[in-house]
């Protein structure tokens, strides 16, 4: 019960890695806000974790939506109280280079994954400013170190995220509040499946992304799960500003799928 007493809220956690990270949380002994587009798809990871003897709660809102932000987390402050683990983890990831993109894909990228944080943090931080206490992880991408084909936008956004926890780490660290950033490399997770389903052969795809971690395979979410969950935790009390990859050696190697 590494996280027991704490409340955390997870966006992006109906589905996928936010999914994983949510009910590790839970398991831990965390009560969680389960923050995502669809209420419907938040009930049923909430019910998934009380059917695992945890506690969650269903919040929806679109995190580039100002007020639709601010209502979640007063929900779940009034809940279960104030939120001192914040994981970012909500994401869009548009395909292509930057003169395939749309304006559209190009403007909702950074309104999901730069100002839906923006939006997130600043609803929350007060809280933990009250509390002298919090752990904000950003979910980031193995995108903000290496350079990948047909990921322009999307790696521009999750770059940012790497710089944004740095320069929060330096606004917080007084008062009790730590920042970090996990960039996976590619890991097992219906983005990913989305994501080789634009392409000409996705079998193949997928083989060659396995062949590309120096571990020789994707990640599983359960491996990022248990990085954030170090993170939340006691254990990383003196851990701030860092970013951690877990991304079977992949952006050390830097290697390029060639289809
Ligand atoms: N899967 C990978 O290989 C991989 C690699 C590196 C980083 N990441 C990052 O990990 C995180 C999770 O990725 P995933 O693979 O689980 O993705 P996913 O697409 O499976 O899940 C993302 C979730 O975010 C939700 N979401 C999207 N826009 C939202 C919004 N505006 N408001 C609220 N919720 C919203 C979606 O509904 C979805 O449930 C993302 O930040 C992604 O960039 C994933």
């Amino acid at each position: 019960m590494r996280l027991a007493g704490k409340v955390a809220l997870v966006t992006g956690s109906a589905r996928g890695i936010g999914k994983g990270i949510a009910l590790r949380f839970a398991a831990e002994g965390a009560r969680v806000g389960i923050l995502d587009l669809d209420a419907g798809a938040c009930q049923g990871v909430v019910d998934e974790i009380a059917a695992a003897g945890g506690t969650a709660l269903e919040v929806e809102a679109d995190i580039s939506d100002p007020a639709q932000v601010e209502t979640a987390v007063g929900k779940l402050g009034d809940e279960f109280g104030t939120v001192t683990v914040l994981v970012n983890n909500a994401a869009v990831m548009p395909v292509g280079a930057i003169h395939e993109t749309s304006l559209e894909d190009f403007e909702r990228c950074l309104a999901v994954n730069l100002r839906g944080t923006y939006l997130v943090c600043r609803a929350v931080i007060p809280g933990m400013l009250a509390a002298a206490a919090g752990s904000i992880i950003h979910i980031a991408s193995v995108t903000g170190i290496i350079g990948l084909p047909r990921l322009a936008a999307y790696s521009m956004t999750k770059g940012a995220l790497i710089a944004l926890t740095r320069a929060m780490s330096t606004d917080y660290a007084s008062r009790g509040i730590r920042i970090n950033s996990v960039s996976p490399g590619t890991i097992d997770s219906p983005m990913l499946h989305d994501f080789v389903a634009w392409q000409s052969n996705p079998e193949a795809l997928l083989r060659e992304y396995d062949a590309m971690h120096p571990l020789g395979r994707v990640g599983r979410i359960e491996e990022v799960a248990n990085v954030c969950l170090f993170l939340a935790s006691d254990e990383a009390s003196f851990v701030t500003g860092a970013n951690y990859t877990v991304d079977g050696g992949i952006s050390v190697k830097g290697e390029q799928p060639r289809n």
